[in-house]
């Protein structure tokens, strides 16, 4: 049974998508069968992947809304064991829809019912979510068994990640007690900074036992991947970026 794993952080441009289009890659390299899931309008997970436009007939929001089954809108990737679910920017609209059609419920959340059907076939479950904390990311969660908060080494982080902690509850509250913290990840490090290492230091001293041991660096390698459709793991299998996320993706092995 796939265990689902949502990559969050309400703040924008943190490292979410690159976190999760890697991690994913690299699991299923590893041998474990994996499914992502596209949950972001902007659809960057789908394009990291090199899923072109013209592959595409369901997007996660014909599942997300009950118009399609989650196996109809899996497409298979190039890479080894590797699945996703896309997204395309009618997404959009969901937000407002999911409002109205109010379906957290156990019962009829569309997405849980979809994921139910398809867990079996998977190790992991990846979902990358958007830069918010609305319907989309909420119904993320609340069919997650884990989230993966991934962040930059900034003084805003730390600002924005009580607010993020404390959805986590509400959601633990209302819809889903079993959601577990996996870590938080510090991505674009950049070790030569004063401030990253006075973050460093403050979200330590917070959150030590949530870190995860390898911060991801800034590299040049990571930011250029998608742009040929290729996981790090693939592009550029023996830098720095690749070796980071393979630890990661490790570490993340073991913790759920
Ligand atoms: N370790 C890294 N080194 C260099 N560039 C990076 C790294 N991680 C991410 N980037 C770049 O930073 C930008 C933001 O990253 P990404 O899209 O993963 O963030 P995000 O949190 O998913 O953004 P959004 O909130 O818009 O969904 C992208 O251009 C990405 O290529
Ligand atoms: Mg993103």
């Amino acid at each position: 049974m796939a265990k689902i794993v949502s990559f969050s952080n309400q703040k924008g441009g943190v490292g979410k998508t690159t976190s999760c289009v890697n991690i994913s890659a690299q699991v299923a390299n590893k041998g474990k069968k994996v499914l992502m899931i596209d949950m972001d309008p902007q659809g960057n997970a789908t394009s990291g992947l090199g899923i072109s436009k013209s592959k595409i007939k369901n997007t996660i929001y014909d599942v997300i809304i009950g118009r399609a089954d989650a196996k109809d809108a899996i497409i298979k990737t190039k890479f080894k064991n590797l699945s996703v679910i896309p997204a395309t920017i009618d997404l959009a609209g969901a937000e407002l829809e999911l409002y109205e059609l109010d379906d957290l419920d156990e019962n009829t959340n569309f997405t849980k019912i979809a994921l139910d059907s398809v867990k079996d076939a998977y190790d992991y479950i990846f979902i990358d979510c958007p830069p918010s904390l609305g319907m989309l990311t909420v119904k993320a969660l609340s069919v997650s068994d884990g989230i993966v908060i991934p962040m930059q080494c900034e003084f805003y982080s730390l600002e924005g990640m009580s607010q993020l902690l404390n959805t986590v509850k509400k959601i633990r509250q209302i819809y889903n007690p079993n959601l577990q913290i996996v870590g938080m990840l510090l991505t674009m490090y950049n070790g030569r900074l004063t401030l990253t290492n006075q973050v460093v230091a403050e979200l330590r001293k917070y959150y030590s036992e949530l870190l995860f041991k390898v911060p991801i660096s800034r590299t040049v390698r990571l930011s250029e991947a998608p742009g040929y459709g290729e996981p790090i793991c693939y592009h550029d299998p023996y830098g720095k970026g690749a070796l980071e996320y393979a630890a990661v993706s490790k570490e993340l092995m073991l913790r759920i």
